[in-house]
């Protein structure tokens, strides 16, 4: 199983981005984490898809979106267009899941779903089939820096069962408060893809934080 690091650019220095992403790239890093917050769907406001164009076009590493916006069917064609290459949508932030997953296919890009920490494993329902990723969000969004909820492990472990029993090999990321503590626990359980924000970027030294990370990412593959 390949384990794949996503460094989250929230708690990256927002006026030295490009200086992130070279971080994230010679650290190894397989994805780079775009968080989009829109005011609404979270208190807090970031990027749009202005920024995620600039992003583009300073780095080769695909980037994954990730939109806390309310209705992300009415702005999702704008990151698209922006050149996202994986892009999630919250399973709460919409009526239409489906139609979403199916917009952002139609677009070549990835699509997942995010389950908030109160939103069950279940409620991705009849969707599994359209989607390419499965997030877990492990804090409830908003913020990077906040402390992981260990139940999220369970979710993961839950989330996995029911792509089974859906007859798809989804991955499963996890995003919020991922580090060295607790990167094995949640590979054992079945995530593959690990986002992390101030477990990098709130380090100094944030390469040997991404090389870190994977090395006990892997500890959780052994197991
Ligand atoms: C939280 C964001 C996360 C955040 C993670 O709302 O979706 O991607 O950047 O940051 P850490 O790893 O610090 O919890
Ligand atoms: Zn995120």
């Amino acid at each position: 199983m390949k384990v794949r690091i996503a460094p989250s650019l929230l708690s990256a220095d927002f006026a030295r981005l490009a200086d992130a992403l070279q971080m994230a790239e010679e650290g190894g890093a397989d994805l780079v984490h775009v968080d989009v917050m829109d005011g609404n769907f979270v208190a807090n406001l970031t990027i749009g898809p202005p920024v995620v164009s600039a992003l583009r076009r300073a780095t080769r590493l695909p980037l994954d979106v990730h939109l806390m916006i309310e209705r992300p069917e009415t702005t999702l064609s704008q990151y698209l267009d922006a050149g996202a290459d994986w892009i999630s949508v919250h399973v709460e932030a919409t009526h239409h899941l489906q139609r979403c997953l199916d917009q952002v296919r139609r677009g070549g890009a990835r699509a997942g779903a995010v389950v908030n920490p109160a939103t069950p494993a279940e409620a991705l329902g009849a969707c599994w089939g359209d989607l390419d990723y499965a997030v877990v969000m492990s804090v409830n969004p908003g913020w990077g820096g906040q402390p992981f909820l260990s139940s999220s492990i369970e979710k993961v472990r839950r989330l996995k069962d029911r792509a089974r029993e859906s007859g798809v090999a989804v991955p499963i990321e996890v995003d919020g408060g991922v580090g060295v503590d607790n990167a094995a626990s949640l590979v054992a359980a079945g995530a593959e893809i690990l986002v992390a924000g101030s477990a990098i970027y709130g380090q100094a030294d944030p390469l040997g934080a991404i090389a870190r990370l994977r090395e006990a990412a892997l500890e959780g593959v052994r197991v």
